[in-house]
């Protein structure tokens, strides 16, 4: 008998994940400053892509929403110039992408804004993006000298522009070169970015994709200001990030077979993929597609027995970046020690991501050892059911989730509503593939 086989119910059938949220919070971004009606299409209709709504209809932008099967949505695109003093603070909620984004975009607007989230958002890092706007000319502002929000944007001078900069981050994130080509659209010249690694490109592609002067050479993006964006309709891919948490549970349950379909494939995002391979995971890919300039494909996922450890290193992290608590608990799983290093990003994510899954994962029965930028994992265990936390953060949630289905023994989760940050419906959808009833 190996650690799988508790008598865990196998997950059988095909699922399509939710929409992916970056996609979606871009599809917004970039449809509200485009000169145009555009239409997203399979818009992630989650809390955080919604607080990115809100914010934008707070800057007197028309969204309409139509739902049948397919959420479906109509922005009236008001032009770079059209956006409008907001009344009120805007509340990016938990999301990140939405503060750090909008940042970008109202540091190069003609009026004052102030952007807050809540307790999780309150305490990330905004200096990331506060510096580099700063050194566009923006003038903004934040708790401990730009630390964290609330952030206030006193906006451009009449008349004036931002100027363009040459930026080379320390961190490789998608959230901060997004924020500065952003503000480069308004900017007079051009703004380049520089990264350490690698991140996501959603930002990239669909800026191109819209009319944008955007230019990508390895690892540097840069962006002409001043010009416009078209308005385009977008059909937004499903969600790599979510589709992983069902990919990791079909191969750790026996007998599980599983088919997940409409998986958006960008290079940046699939770390966990080139991951799952390396360790002898049965998971085939089908027929590569494309949709709104981005790949996707489906994806049979079948138990695997015997699964082997894996080691990343900083240069791995950027593509896997929330795969990381996934990665942590189907690695309880593996035959041998997994090592994660380079990872300390993770530790400013919604929660403290390494601390939440050691703890976590600790009070199920894992062998994991904690480092300051990491983890280590020794597997295969017999996990045990226990009652933990989720820290306010979806992907925790959903990754002690997976674990729990090879646990001998109940498991409970506090906080586990947060999952609608990301995939509402993810316990149905679970329940479902179980042959149990929502
Ligand atoms: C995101 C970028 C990543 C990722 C987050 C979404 C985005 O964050 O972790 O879930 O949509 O740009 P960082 O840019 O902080 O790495």
């Amino acid at each position: 008998m190996g650690p799988n086989d508790a008598g865990s119910v196998p997950l059988k059938g095909e699922i399509a994940p939710p929409p992916d949220k970056s996609i979606s919070h871009r599809a917004i971004f970039f449809s509200a400053l485009a000169e145009g009606e555009s239409h997203i299409t399979n818009f992630l209709s989650a809390a955080d892509p919604i607080s990115t709504i809100n914010a934008f209809r707070a800057l007197g932008v028309s969204i309409e929403k139509s739902s049948s099967g397919l959420i479906w949505l109509t922005v009236g695109g008001k032009g770079l110039g059209g956006l409008r003093e907001p009344s009120n603070v805007i509340d990016c909620g938990n999301s990140g992408t939405t503060m750090r984004l909008l940042s970008g975009v109202l540091s190069g607007c003609p009026f004052f804004s102030v952007l807050t989230g809540d307790d999780s958002l309150r305490q990330r890092p905004m200096q990331r993006v506060t510096v580099p706007l700063g050194q566009m000319g923006a003038r903004i502002f934040g708790r401990q000298n730009g630390r964290f929000a609330p952030l206030a944007i006193g906006g451009v001078e009449p008349g004036k522009k931002l100027n363009g900069i040459s930026y080379k981050s320390k961190v490789a994130s998608a959230q901060v070169k997004s924020a500065i080509l952003l503000a480069g659209l308004f900017a007079d010249g051009v703004t380049e970015v520089i990264e350490p690694v690698k991140s996501r490109d959603h930002t990239e592609r669909m800026l191109k994709a819209m009319g944008a002067d955007v230019k990508v050479d390895g690892l540097k993006v840069s962006i002409t200001g001043n010009g416009k964006l078209s308005a385009q309709d977008v059909v937004v891919p499903g969600d790599f990030s979510s589709a992983a948490f069902f990919m990791a549970a079909a191969l750790i349950v026996k007998d599980s077979e599983v088919v997940i379909k409409n998986v958006g494939i960008n290079p940046t995002r699939t770390g966990f993929l080139a991951a799952l391979w390396r360790i002898g995971a049965r998971v085939t890919p089908n027929v590569e597609r494309e949709v709104s300039g981005e790949p996707i494909n489906d994806f049979n996922c079948e138990y695997t027995g015997g699964l082997s450890p894996i080691k990343l290193d900083d240069a791995d992290i950027p593509a896997i970046i929330d795969e990381f608590p996934i990665l942590v608990a189907l690695a309880t799983q593996a035959h041998g020690v997994t090592e994660i290093r380079g990872a300390q990003e993770l530790r400013v994510k919604e929660s403290d991501r390494i601390s939440a899954m050691v703890t976590e994962m600790r009070q199920m029965g894992a062998e994991i050892e904690e480092y300051p930028d990491g983890v280590s994992i020794n597997g295969p265990v017999q996990l045990k059911g226990a009652r933990v936390r989720s820290y306010g953060d979806h992907r925790i949630a959903m990754a002690l989730a997976v674990a729990a289905l090879t646990a001998r023994g109940d498991t409970v989760i506090e906080g586990a509503e947060c999952v609608d940050i990301s995939y509402p419906g993810f316990f149905e959808e679970l329940n479902r593939l179980r042959g149990l009833s929502g």
